[in-house]
């Protein structure tokens, strides 16, 4: 199929709850991985597949996407942006951007996966098997943090569970669907819809044409914190395809604004934004740091995030802690094991252990 007669749909309306208090202001696809919006990454895979036409399905600081990627000429894309007074769903959302639709295929992506997946091959499938919907699905270890959905030896979809303690099968939905147009048409307008829980398993009662396209490439929800800091580490690494990184993968990547001193070791993923100020002897390991922040000589930081504006003080440790925007921590201190320090905190110098069972 040409990609070109495919119409891109992304889903970025999402709160990001699981992500605060970094969505507090910032739509989790617009939070910087490896130095740029998520959802940039996800765009110039869109571009490298042929597709030129992307539908942003906003809701959540809708204006925030059209501020930074404009009409798309710049990424040589043609991007239009529908917007939910309030938040319609998934399945609303997918409805909303109906009257945007130009061609008789639509490929819907959550806007918070990062995946390697071979987007020809699933439209492929969606054509050989004259599906109305055709679904990414995969194995992981744990699905019930996902959508399960079993298929029959011919990738027939059985059945659609959305988050369920007893998963029949570790084969999830990945996020990323081709739809018929007349099926989008068909999802009630005007009103919250699950597309999760009411449009698949309706069309599935309906015996609509559902069919799975199983890939196994790399692939991540971004949705908690772990995952983001890991999958941005991977982007950086190659480990997780980025057009926007070809040639540039390695160890680190650091923005060329940033002022990195002697003897700072940058491991592991790490990435480094814009006008970030990194001092001797600081280590970081798998580590997010967004723009504007300063790290004092000799902290060591490992598996974080650091929102922008942060200021790290000399010798404090931080491992697997998400700081907000603005916060500032003093120097000696300890930060460990999933604490989230809210954006503007200041902790005093102090030497102290902060973790979430201190
Ligand atoms: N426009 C719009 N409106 N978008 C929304 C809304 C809404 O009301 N609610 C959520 N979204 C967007 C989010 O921004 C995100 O990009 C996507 O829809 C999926 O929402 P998540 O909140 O990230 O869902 P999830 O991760 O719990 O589960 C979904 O993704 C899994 C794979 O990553 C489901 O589709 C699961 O079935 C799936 O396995
Ligand atoms: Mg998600």
């Amino acid at each position: 199929m040409d990609a070109q007669l495919v119409d891109a749909v992304v889903l970025v309306g999402g709160r990001g709850t699981r992500l605060r208090p970094l969505t507090n202001n910032t739509p989790k696809p617009m939070l910087p991985t490896a130095n740029f919006p998520f959802l940039q990454h996800l765009l110039a895979r869109i571009k490298a597949a042929g597709i030129e036409h992307v539908v942003l399905s906003t809701s959540f600081k809708a204006e925030v996407f059209e501020q930074y990627f404009g009409d798309g000429s710049d990424m040589g894309l043609d991007i239009e942006y529908v917007v939910e007074e309030s938040a319609l769903g998934t399945g609303g959302g997918i409805r909303n951007v109906y009257d945007k639709l130009r061609y008789d295929t639509a490929m819907v992506f959550n806007g918070d996966v990062l995946s390697g997946m071979d987007l020809a091959g699933i439209l492929e499938t969606h054509e050989h098997k004259n599906a109305d919907v055709t679904m990414h699905l995969l194995k992981v270890v744990d699905p019930r943090a996902f959508g399960c959905v079993p298929t029959d030896p011919d990738g027939r979809v059985l059945a659609f569970l959305e988050k369920t303690d007893d998963p029949p099968t570790n084969q999830i939905n990945a996020g990323c669907y081709i739809f018929k147009r007349s099926v989008i048409e068909q999802i009630p307008a005007g009103r919250v819809v699950s597309v999760e829980r009411e449009t698949f398993p309706q069309l599935l009662e309906e015996g609509a044409q559902v069919f799975g396209h199983v890939d196994n490439s790399y692939w991540r929800d971004m949705g908690k914190p772990a995952d983001f800091i890991h999958g941005s580490a991977d982007i950086v690494r190659g480990i997780a395809p980025s057009p926007l990184l070809e040639g540039k993968t390695g160890e680190a990547f650091v923005d060329p604004s940033a002022g990195i001193a002697d003897g700072v070791l940058l491991l592991s993923g790490t990435s480094v934004g814009r006008g970030t100020e990194i001092r001797a002897g600081v280590r970081l390991d798998g580590t997010v740091v967004f723009d504007g922040v300063t790290i004092e000589p000799g902290a060591e930081i490992k598996d974080s995030i650091i929102a922008s504006g942060v200021h790290i003080g000399a010798n404090t440790r931080i491992s697997g802690c998400v700081i907000g925007e603005g916060a500032s921590i003093g120097a000696r201190c300890e930060l460990l094991d999933g604490l989230r320090i809210f954006p503007g905190v200041a902790i005093p110098d102090s030497g102290l252990r902060f973790s979430p069972d201190a």
